[in-house]
């Protein structure tokens, strides 16, 4: 029902969503996770039009919505959107602040808005606060009057951009069970969350979203357990990232061996850990693989593991440059790491260090 076509967004000094293309169907609830400043909120406005795209087309139900001459209010009617800030209007009430839009957009009477309006509140269970004002309200009822009010317009689609990351957190859990009830009820959402584990709960599906736009789409089970790509599975499994070009053999060897001290450091790998990766690297750049054919190697450290994944390239290598190592070399190798695998397929090396 919604479809982007190669969107585009690119703000003076950066290019949040690059060329982005998804659909999403009735009824679908999308959690969309991924790093700051990826994009997520990027994303939802666009799709709102609370941002023009630069480039690329959006379509609801079949009208492109970012055609010049559309009727951007009304599109917005049918999009309801929750704000990490619940931007309720203060000087309302509580229900006024809900029947606030179906008087003045949709024209609905009075009492029409006020009788649907006190049904949402009692949905989320506020019925006795409607005529409170929002300062009267913790930060968990000021956001379920939020979705309350976004849901007064009866709207297709709900977009809530991280809509418990304000909240104490006593009061997340209240929220949620408000989004879980109208994700099992049908309606179509999309859910900015940097909550994983309810990510993973509440939806249906999963844009994990990265390097200028939806990295990796799919279902919880696959994006939390076993995603395909190399960005998303880092960000689940919280894995800490070291990246290291060697181009030639006049590198700068103790720029790198510090490099790697400080990554253990900024990371807290225990000490030890972090003497047997030096040890495997010296050994390996110095001693085994020619640094003039170009190594890349990325170090992956898992904190709940404790352990850390080295993947090392030697560009133009074939075999398993263990082979025609001299042996001590090798044995210090062996010594220092807890497991060591080369795939002839990949040309990888992979070591293991626990
Ligand atoms: N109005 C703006 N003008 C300039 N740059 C912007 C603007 N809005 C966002 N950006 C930039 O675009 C990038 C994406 O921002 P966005 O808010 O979409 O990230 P996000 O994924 O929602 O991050 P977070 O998880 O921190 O909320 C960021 O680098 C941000 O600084
Ligand atoms: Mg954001």
């Amino acid at each position: 029902m919604i479809r982007l076509e190669h969107v585009r967004k690119v703000y003076p000094n950066v290019t949040p969503l690059s060329d982005v293309s998804a659909e999403i169907h009735d009824g679908d609830v999308i959690s969309v996770i991924g790093p700051s400043g990826t994009g997520k909120s990027t994303l939802l406005r666009c799709i709102n039009l609370l941002e023009r795209p630069d480039g690329g087309r959006i379509f609801l139900d079949d009208a492109e919505i970012t055609a010049p001459k559309c009727d951007v209010p009304k599109i917005r009617q049918k999009m309801g959107m929750v704000f990490q800030s619940f931007n309720l209007f203060g000087h309302l009430t509580v229900i006024e602040n809900i029947m606030l839009a179906p008087v003045k957009l949709k024209g609905a009477s009075r009492q029409e808005a006020f009788d649907e309006g006190m049904a949402l509140l009692r949905q989320v269970g506020l019925g006795e606060k409607m005529l409170n004002y929002p300062h009267e309200l913790s930060g968990g009822q000021k956001q379920r009057i939020a979705i309350a009010r976004a849901l007064a317009m009866n709207p297709d689609v709900i977009l809530l951009d991280e809509p418990t990351s304000a909240l104490d957190p006593t009061m997340v859990g209240e929220v949620q069970a408000v989004i879980r009830d109208l994700a099992k009820s049908g309606k179509t959402m999309m859910i900015v969350t940097h909550e994983m584990n309810f990510a993973r709960t509440v939806s249906s599906r999963v844009f994990y979203m990265d390097e200028g736009g939806i990295y990796e789409d799919g279902s919880p089970e696959q994006i939390f357990g076993s995603p395909k790509r190399d960005k998303t599975r880092r960000f689940i499994q919280h894995l800490k990232v070291l990246e290291l070009a060697i181009e030639s053999r006049d590198y700068d060897f103790p720029g790198m061996v510090s490099a790697i001290e400080n990554y253990c450091r900024k990371n807290l790998v225990a000490p030890h850990t972090c003497n047997r990766i030096q040890l495997a690297f010296e050994e390996l750049v110095q001693q085994i693989l020619r640094p003039e054919l170009g190594i890349s190697i990325v170090m992956e450290y898992s904190e709940s593991e404790g352990s850390v994944v080295i993947d090392v390239r030697n560009n133009g290598l074939t075999k398993n440059p263990l082979e025609g190592a001299d042996e001590l070399s090798s044995a210090v190798l062996r010594g220092a790491v807890s497991e060591i695998n080369y795939s002839e397929d990949s040309g990888v090396l992979k070591l293991i260090i626990r």
